[in-house]
């Protein structure tokens, strides 16, 4: 089977999360993704947040799967001349520096345009334009000034961030659609383009639901919200909803069996409205599924914190996955609260390819997350990143076509540093 995007040629200019996701996925639909590093630096993150010395960290090798690396310095003179073939020979940049630095580089849209007609140039940048366009910008910052922060964690506590990276991977993803987008456009433009994807645009998309409810507050409280249930007002923004279900169907996260001791005996329960009898049996309260306190979603509302304590008292005699036998028999949708250590142990993940285990020459064999897109005629391997300018040579002859005096002279610049040779693995 063939790769769907095997023939396209990524010139990857990128570093730190936001970028590399976005290139690690071009690489495994089939991209040729060829990396682009400072020589004897490379990606910060090769040495960031280390766990064995001297070895690329897991920071950079689950960002950077199947990619090819080159190390080109951009600002030597021979170092540009390689940077503009490149330009010419592939057909997309993408780049995640800090605002103005590709333009210092000497990198306009304009000449790269003019180099190579087709060429789409991918950005990643903080802010779009406006007050912060200058500002470089980490996952935190995005999550903070798109909206998630100031939506996330209880009323009555501080703005909190979440796990997921929705500023940096989220930000990535968005950069790949328009990129497949701009490859598709160019099948009948037959010219490239910009794509500019901002993180706080990026994050602002994923917190679409609390804009949707900034507007519904001017017409009367979110009544789905617990603090309605609660009788405490609304201010003038979306509040922080603690662990309510954004989609207006009232949810929790409960305690279950072992909750003392795990921090990870929860589970999410939702109290759909077509579900509510078999929820009333199930906790022992058959007499609320006609009672008109508890018999209707809008009756139930004010009376959330009851339900859901009593509903506790049900899960808490069970444990997570024993809970969620029992409900899924019923349709009620709940989902357990999975550990880390549980996901990467999860056999249908590893089955699906979504959990895969790596094989790296310096760091041996260490898990990562596959492609979580899956494509019926596109299979997705997953192999090793690269690691410091190993293709280096190999790129220069093969994609570039630098005879072997050429590649001496372009070493002896000082454009690409000392070469490494990989040991046969
Ligand atoms: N050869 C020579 N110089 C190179 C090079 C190469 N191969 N690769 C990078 N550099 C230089 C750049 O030209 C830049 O030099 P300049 O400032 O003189 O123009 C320098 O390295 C630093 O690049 P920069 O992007 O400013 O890195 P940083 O570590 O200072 O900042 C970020 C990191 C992430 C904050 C910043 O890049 C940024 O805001 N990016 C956009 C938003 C983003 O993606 N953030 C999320 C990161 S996960």
């Amino acid at each position: 089977m063939s790769k769907a995007l095997e023939g396209i040629k990524v010139l990857d200019f990128t570093h730190v999360q936001s970028g590399p996701t976005c290139t690690q996925l071009l690489a495994w639909f089939g991209a040729d993704v060829i990396k682009v590093e400072r020589p004897g630096v490379g990606d910060a993150t090769r040495g960031q947040l280390q766990d064995i010395p001297d070895v690329d960290s897991l920071y950079f090798t689950m960002l950077n799967h199947n990619k090819r690396s080159i190390t080109l310095d951009s600002k030597n003179p021979k170092g540009k001349e390689v940077l503009w073939r490149l330009i010419k020979e592939c057909d997309v940049l993408v780049e995640n520096f800090a605002p103005g630095a590709l333009a210092r580089m000497g990198l306009t849209w304009e000449k790269i345009h003019e180099a190579n007609p087709r060429m789409i140039l991918a950005s990643v940048k903080g802010f779009g334009p406006g007050r912060y366009e200058d500002c470089k910008v980490y996952e935190n910052v995005a999550q903070c000034a798109g909206g998630a922060a100031s939506t996330t964690g209880f009323r009555d506590g501080i703005p909190m961030v979440t796990g997921a990276q929705i500023g940096d991977s989220g930000t990535g993803l968005h950069l790949a659609l328009g990129i497949v987008t701009a490859l598709f456009h160019r099948t009948h433009s037959g010219l490239g383009q910009r794509v500019d994807c901002a993180m706080q645009d990026s994050v602002l998309n994923l917190c679409r639901v609390k804009l949707r409810d900034q507007q519904r507050l001017a017409h009367g409280p979110l009544r789905e919200y617990s603090q309605f249930g609660e009788g405490i007002p609304f201010g003038d923004a979306t509040p922080r909803a603690g662990n309510d279900s954004g989609g207006g169907q009232p949810g929790r996260i409960l305690k279950c069996k072992g909750w003392e001791h795990d921090p990870n005996a929860y589970i999410y329960f939702i109290t759909q409205g077509p579900v509510w009898e078999p929820i009333c049996d199930i906790i022992g309260e058959p007499g609320w599924k006609t009672d008109p306190n508890y018999a209707t979603p809008k009756a139930r509302l004010p009376h959330l914190n009851e339900i859901f304590t009593r509903i506790e008292a049900w899960t808490m005699k069970h444990d997570k996955f024993e809970a969620m036998d029992i409900l899924n028999k019923y349709d009620i949708p709940c989902g357990p609260i999975l550990s880390m250590k549980e996901i990467a142990e999860d056999e249908a993940l590893h089955r699906t390819g979504t959990i895969v285990e790596v094989d790296h020459p310096t760091r041996g064999k260490y898990l990562t997350v596959g492609n979580p897109i899956k494509l019926s005629a596109s299979p997705a391997d997953v192999t090793r990143s690269p690691l410091l300018g190993e293709h280096t040579d190999e790129i220069l002859r093969d994609v570039l076509g630098y005879s072997e005096a050429e590649i001496a002279e372009i070493e002896h610049s000082g454009a690409v540093g000392a070469v490494q040779k990989i040991a046969a693995e």
